[in-house]
């Protein structure tokens, strides 16, 4: 395929995907709000008070299908106060995007922050309040690529190789793994970590997830892999020997 061709198929694929996230998705979202109300609790009085605390207004944060559970929050903000990150990489923004933001303020570290819908950066901005200015929230479509055993994948059209910094923290929550799929972030992450770095990625019990898991274990032969007890769900990796 001609690179003209290629751009075409990719700038299609991209609105095809914002075009499902801006019109369908919200009915998704409505539709499993009732069930999500019954299994995901509301945010504690604890975290609210931590969130206060750092400044952000927790009323309107939006804690519904499409985010991080609030227990998964509590989990991620102590891992970064017991060892706070350099340059932290989250992959899908949304609520957690204003928390890393203020956590960042706090702790001295930079966020990028990668995302294809524009309602959820717009989402994500108006959110933001101490520690905007940490973020670098990149708004971007997304481009097909090639895997090590040759499948193709998508990934956001961004070479994260710009960033001078190596990321010792990264966040996968996107994009959307029944769009657009999860499977190559690591192919496209382990050339910019650093040596002493950490990679969660929420929703490993999913099957996508899982797969995608089963899939990096065999590419990259140090992947160490962690279900940590205290936050079902999240899943925490480390290549050893990059
Ligand atoms: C699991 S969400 C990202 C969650 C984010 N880390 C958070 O905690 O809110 C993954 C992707 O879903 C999409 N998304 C989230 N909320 C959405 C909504 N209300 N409508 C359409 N797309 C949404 C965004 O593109 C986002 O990157």
């Amino acid at each position: 395929m001609n690179s003209n061709n290629s751009i075409a198929r990719d700038r299609l694929f991209t609105h095809f995907v914002n075009m499902i996230q801006q019109h369908v998705t919200p009915w998704g979202v409505r539709w499993r709000m009732s069930r999500r109300a019954r299994i995901v609790a509301p945010p504690s009085t604890e975290l609210r008070t931590r969130l206060t605390e750092l400044g952000l207004d927790v009323d309107r944060l939006w804690w519904g299908p499409m985010t991080l559970h609030p227990r998964k929050i509590e989990y991620l903000m102590r891992e970064i106060e017991s060892q706070p990150p350099r340059h932290l990489l989250e992959v899908g923004s949304g609520s957690s995007t204003p928390v890393l933001a203020a956590l960042a303020r706090r702790y001295d570290f930079q966020v990028v922050s990668l995302e294809n819908h524009a309602g959820s950066a717009s989402y994500v901005r108006e959110s933001m309040r101490q520690g905007a200015e940490r973020v670098d929230l990149v708004v971007t479509g997304f481009r097909r690529r090639r895997d090590s055993d040759g499948k193709p994948y998508w990934w956001y059209d961004i070479e994260l190789s710009r960033f001078s910094q190596p990321f010792d923290m990264i966040l996968i929550d996107g994009p959307m793994g029944s769009l657009v799929g999860r499977g190559g972030a690591l192919r496209e992450i382990e050339p910019v970590l650093a040596p002493d770095h950490r990679i969660y990625i929420d929703d490993a019990n999913r099957d996508h997830e899982k797969k995608c898991i089963a899939h990096w274990q065999r590419q990259f032969r140090g992947l160490n892999v962690e279900l940590p007890a205290e936050c079902r769900g999240i899943a925490k990796l480390r290549i050893l020997h990059t």
